[in-house]
């Protein structure tokens, strides 16, 4: 049986968390997903001993789900599988995947400042509100989970800490393991420990408390706080050697039974339908619940369609750049220099010039990448090394094949996509990790010159850099291979060199000063952007308790930003404009989304007449955890999903007589009497869109108002395939991006 696993989304820790392979028996791992038909098992052991029902014998059972899903986990041989399959209540099994885990500054970058609390966005700060973090795990003792000034948990709390001693508070409210080859069968409690940081970062970037002088070995130096400080945080461990989509399904299980309102996942795996996937049928679930699920887009960009966590009930996060780098220069002999980055910098910048050689000149393989071995033999010795990066080799280990051959310095240069991005690391020789084309300029040069010479000088951390916020190289990017109809990712958020939480010293062996605990780490991924976009949602939920899910999830789209900080077009890796399939909406801007004026509501049952468009009845059935006949249903089609933004199939047969028209309802959450004016950013060429009618207005709060978006050809001029429509108010604007899919 083909076993996937399923990935933290941080760059990072992509090398750490190699796949593992099964215990060597016949037996897999299943999800099952049951049916009680015209049962209803009131009590926790009821629903039990009807799991237990399906299995051959006791001891099988990995989870039961209780709360996002109708069935459980269990180990299973084929035949038992076979067996089981006929049982009456069967509905589907599907084999265990096992998916991977893929900030002083960002607050004030998207102008949150805690120190002043200025915006009425901040008034509240996440209070009342619990996000429930599914990650490794988490290092209760750091001061970003002190729990100063923070009230006790809301009464609707029931989960647990299963930390021994006094580790959990009134901000780390709960902390439970949920891996099933971790738990052990006499019912120990095992504590959620942090093997590897990542869950300690998301936990800190989405509600950690603030700490001043935060750090990493000196740099990127402010008050570090989560997007909400004073949410409480629950952790549900889901992963030790990679994440196991059952042990993923009890965490969200868990946190919508303890009462989280919020979940943030930073997990990804592969693209499966709905439902097979069980991160999709959990997260729905928990939508139907009123929990707001937060989910990263993937490490996978600039691919198309690349795109993870594409149901249209989460929100799927983007990540893109923030205006700070912790600068480390390159200047060449010819004079001509380069702005890099690098966590290490050496107090002293040597103002001495070393001979630059090019790695890939040794000839061996992995040489370019300066790969394990390959630097023997070749004459390093005094020089500075230009190696090129690779996923899979971590830049420490770069650095120490640079060093054992005699080096005194490395040019970490990026691949092609990485174009203009550069990433801060935390490198243990001097070094400056540049972009794609300082890289190839001075491998020219390097070519180029009898005796080639650089030095690299270090600038410590830098603000106010240019084009922020940019979509970053590896965030994945649309369209969803699952359901096209709808733009995924939904928003971007920051996820480049961010800096949070973290167990460990970030590893420095020849650094010159330790910093003083606590750690912090600077990482990037579209891991470290969901956490951001779980904050904001929970700042959101305790200013709006009443929103749900969909609506704070309209709120952060319509009213996020389509430009940088100087006003252009947010730009992509290369510095064209991005795409809505790497954008989304835009990049979220927290004090708008508190009061966007309108929203796109949707109702659980919305969502089950559009499932009914794309699966059976019986599939439908395992994500609804309830018998649906979709034949009873109104099934719609993806266009008229309330969805906040707006996707366009154009036909094969599109002619001068085709009209498509889009039918979407606003709810009035911001001023009474308003009144509300259609603006539209056409799509040059390949089609024209009108709005019906153009003019709305509300009289009573939470009013909604209906109105037809018509699509027809365009001149077939410029092919531009993207539009937005605006609703135009004296207060708000509240937009929508319209994204046409060609035949
Ligand atoms: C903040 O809220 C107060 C009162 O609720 C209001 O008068 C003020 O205009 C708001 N400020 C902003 C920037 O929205
Ligand atoms: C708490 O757990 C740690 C390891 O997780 C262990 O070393 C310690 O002895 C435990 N303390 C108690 C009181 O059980
Ligand atoms: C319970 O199981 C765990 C691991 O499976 C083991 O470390 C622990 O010693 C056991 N405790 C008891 C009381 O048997
Ligand atoms: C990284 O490793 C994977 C799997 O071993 C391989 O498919 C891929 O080509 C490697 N990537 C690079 C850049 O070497
Ligand atoms: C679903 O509903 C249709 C129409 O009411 C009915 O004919 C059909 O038998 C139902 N199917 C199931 C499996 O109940
Ligand atoms: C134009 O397209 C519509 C479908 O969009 C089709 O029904 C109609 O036959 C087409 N007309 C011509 C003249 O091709």
């Amino acid at each position: 049986m083909e076993c996937f696993r399923f990935s933290l989304l941080s760059l990072l820790l992509l090398l750490a968390l190699a796949a593992v392979e099964g215990a060597g028996d016949d037996r897999s791992t299943f999800i099952v997903h049951v049916q009680s038909g015209a049962n209803v098992f009131l009590t926790a052991e009821d629903r039990m001993a009807w799991y237990q029902s399906f299995l051959p014998d006791n001891g099988r059972l990995l989870h039961a789900y209780h709360h996002v899903a109708s069935g459980f986990a269990a180990r299973l041989t084929q035949q038992e599988l076979e067996a089981m399959s006929a049982m009456p209540g069967f509905l589907s099994a599907i084999p265990d995947q096992t998916y991977t885990v893929l900030t002083t500054h960002t607050p004030e970058f998207l102008g949150m400042n805690v120190a002043q609390g200025r915006r009425n966005y901040t008034s509240k700060f996440g209070a009342g509100v619990i996000i429930g973090v599914i990650d490794t795990g988490i290092f209760p003792d750091h001061p970003s989970f002190k729990d100063h000034g923070m009230p006790p948990p809301p009464a609707k709390w029931k989960g647990r800490c299963d930390f021994n001693g006094t580790s959990c508070n009134n901000k780390l409210i709960g902390a439970r393991t949920l891996v099933a080859s971790l738990s052990s069968q006499n019912g120990t409690r095992v504590p959620p420990v942090d093997d590897f940081g990542h869950g300690t970062h998301t936990a800190s970037t989405a509600a950690g408390a603030a700490v001043p002088g935060a750090n990493v070995l000196g740099h990127a130096v402010g008050t570090a706080a989560g997007m909400a400080p004073l949410a409480h945080i629950a952790m549900y461990k889901v992963c030790s050697e990679g994440c196991d989509g059952s042990d993923i399904l009890a965490g969200i299980d868990a946190a919508v039974g303890d009462g989280c309102d919020v979940i943030s996942m930073s997990l990804g795996g592969p693209s499966i339908p709905f439902h097979q996937d069980p991160l999709a049928i959990g997260t729905f679930g928990a939508m139907e619940k009123g929990v707001f699920v937060s989910v990263a887009a993937g490490n996978s960009g600039p691919v198309d369609s690349s795109i993870l966590n594409d149901a249209p009930w989460m929100l799927t996060v983007a990540a893109s750049t923030m205006d700070r780098s912790i600068r480390s220069t390159v200047q060449l002999g010819d004079g001509a220099y380069f702005h890099g980055e690098t966590l290490y910098q050496p107090g002293d910048s040597p103002s001495v010039s070393y001979p630059l050689v090019y790695a890939g000149a040794s000839g061996k393989p992995l040489a370019v990448f300066c790969g394990h071995g390959s630097m023997e033999g070749f004459d390093v010795k005094g020089k500075i090394v230009l190696c090129e990066f690779n996923r899979n080799i971590s830049a420490v280990i770069q650095g120490g094949e640079v060093i054992s051959a005699g080096g005194v310095g490395m040019i970490l240069m990026n691949q092609f996509f990485m174009g203009y991005n550069k990433l801060a690391q935390a490198h243990i020789l001097p070094a400056s990790s540049v972009d794609y084309y300082a890289g190839d300029a001075i491998r020219y040069y390097i070519k180029s010159t009898a005796n080639p010479v650089a030095r690299i000088s270090f600038e410590g951390t830098i603000l106010g850099t240019t084009p922020a916020p940019s979509i970053v190289f590896f965030s994945s990017r649309g369209p969803s291979l699952q359901a096209p109809g709808v733009l995924k990712p939904d928003v971007t958020g920051p996820g480049v060199n961010v800096l949070a939480a973290w167990p460990f010293e970030v590893g420095m062996p020849s650094g010159p000063i330790l910093p003083p605990k606590p750690y912090f780490n600077i990482i990037s991924g579209t891991s470290m952007s969901t956490p951001h976009l779980a904050g904001i949602a929970a700042a959101i939920k305790s200013k709006h308790p009443d929103w749900s899910p969909a609506a704070i999830k309209s709120a952060m789209m319509t009213t996020a930003d389509i430009t940088d900080r100087s006003g252009h077009p947010i730009l992509d890796e290369q510095y064209a404009t991005a795409s809505f399939f790497a954008t989304g909406a835009g990049h979220v801007n927290p004090a708008k989304a508190a009061d966007p004026g309108l929203v796109y509501d949707i109702s659980p049952d919305d969502y089950l007449g559009y499932l009914c468009s794309m699966y059976t009845s019986q599939e439908v059935s395992v994500i609804a955890r309830r018998p649906i006949n979709c034949s009873t249903l109104t099934v719609i089609d993806d266009s008229l999903l309330n969805y906040p933004s707006i996707t366009v199939k154009i036909p094969e047969t599109w002619n001068s007589t085709t009209r498509i028209v889009v039918r979407r309802k606003v709810k009035n959450v911001g001023e009474v009497p308003s009144v509300y004016y259609a603006a539209i950013d056409q799509p040059d060429g390949v089609a024209t869109v009108d709005v019906y009618p153009r003019v709305l207005e509300f009289t009573e709060a939470n009013q909604e108002k209906s109105f037809s978006v018509v699509v027809s050809p365009g001149d077939g001029g410029a092919r531009v395939v993207q539009g937005a429509l605006r609703w135009v108010s004296e207060m708000h604007t509240v937009r929508s991006p319209i994204s046409f899919m060609l035949p």
